[in-house]
């Protein structure tokens, strides 16, 4: 990100897309990158786990069903090693280089999923946070909340299932909860929005995110 003595204008601004399975988050960050375009943003999309050949490398990992089981300490860790790949390579020269970053899925997916969905307690996540991206936040966080059942149907009628779908529904409603308190713990962030209507419903909900934020941020000199 821009040193100690650089203006807010100087660095490009970080958004992050979450959801659980079936919420429609990949249209919905291309419909968001795209308005961002329209506004003469430079933006660059990624996504996690993943955003770099390495870290892709390290999403098949995760997201392959396989015999041996993969420890939840395993899990958590290879989505951080991806994650401090893809922020080296990728996420903070963007930032740098002043443009805008839009990112589906972060480490609020950690908390969300191994934190609550594993179980394995918020504070593993919040120490590698902070070992990883200590320094570094998103700006900006759209979660499209959806009920359950209604995100597994959606998810399940695609064909094969990854390692994550194949959960059965107490892990979802854990996961679910870990975002609605995530959400309710950093309301000027996370902004949540309901995906359980069509496609068009949800895209005006999200770009009537984006454009309070980007209201908010040029207040700021961010663009
Ligand atoms: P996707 O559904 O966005 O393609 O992400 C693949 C899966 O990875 C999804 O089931 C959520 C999971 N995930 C985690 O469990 N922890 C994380 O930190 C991230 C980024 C994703």
């Amino acid at each position: 990100m821009a040193g100690p003595g650089a203006k807010a204008s100087d660095r490009g601004r970080f958004i992050t897309v979450e959801g659980s399975e079936g919420a429609g988050k990949s249209t919905h960050v291309a419909s968001l990158v795209a308005h961002l375009k329209e506004q003469g943003i430079d933006v660059l999309s990624t996504r996690e786990p993943g955003g770099t050949p390495l870290a892709e490398d390290i999403r098949a990992l995760l997201l392959a069903r396989r015999e041996e089981p993969l420890d939840g300490l395993a899990e958590l860790l290879l989505m951080f090693a991806g994650r401090a790949q893809h922020l080296a390579q990728v996420i903070r020269p963007a930032l740098a280089a002043g443009r805008w970053v839009v990112c589906d899925r972060f480490t609020d997916a950690s908390f969300a999923y191994q934190g609550a969905g594993r179980a394995m307690g918020m504070e593993k996540v919040a120490t590698l946070a902070k070992l990883v991206h200590g320094d570094l936040a998103p700006d900006l966080t759209l979660y499209l909340d959806l009920p359950r059942e209604v995100g597994l149907a959606r998810a399940r009628s695609r064909g094969e299932l990854d390692r994550f779908e194949v959960e059965n529904d107490l892990f979802f409603d854990r996961v679910r909860r870990g975002y609605l308190e995530l959400a309710a713990a950093e309301p000027e962030r996370i902004r949540t929005v309901d995906a359980s209507g069509d496609l068009d419903e949800v895209r005006v909900g999200v770009i009537a995110v984006v454009d309070a934020f980007l209201v908010r941020t040029s207040g700021q000199g961010g663009r």
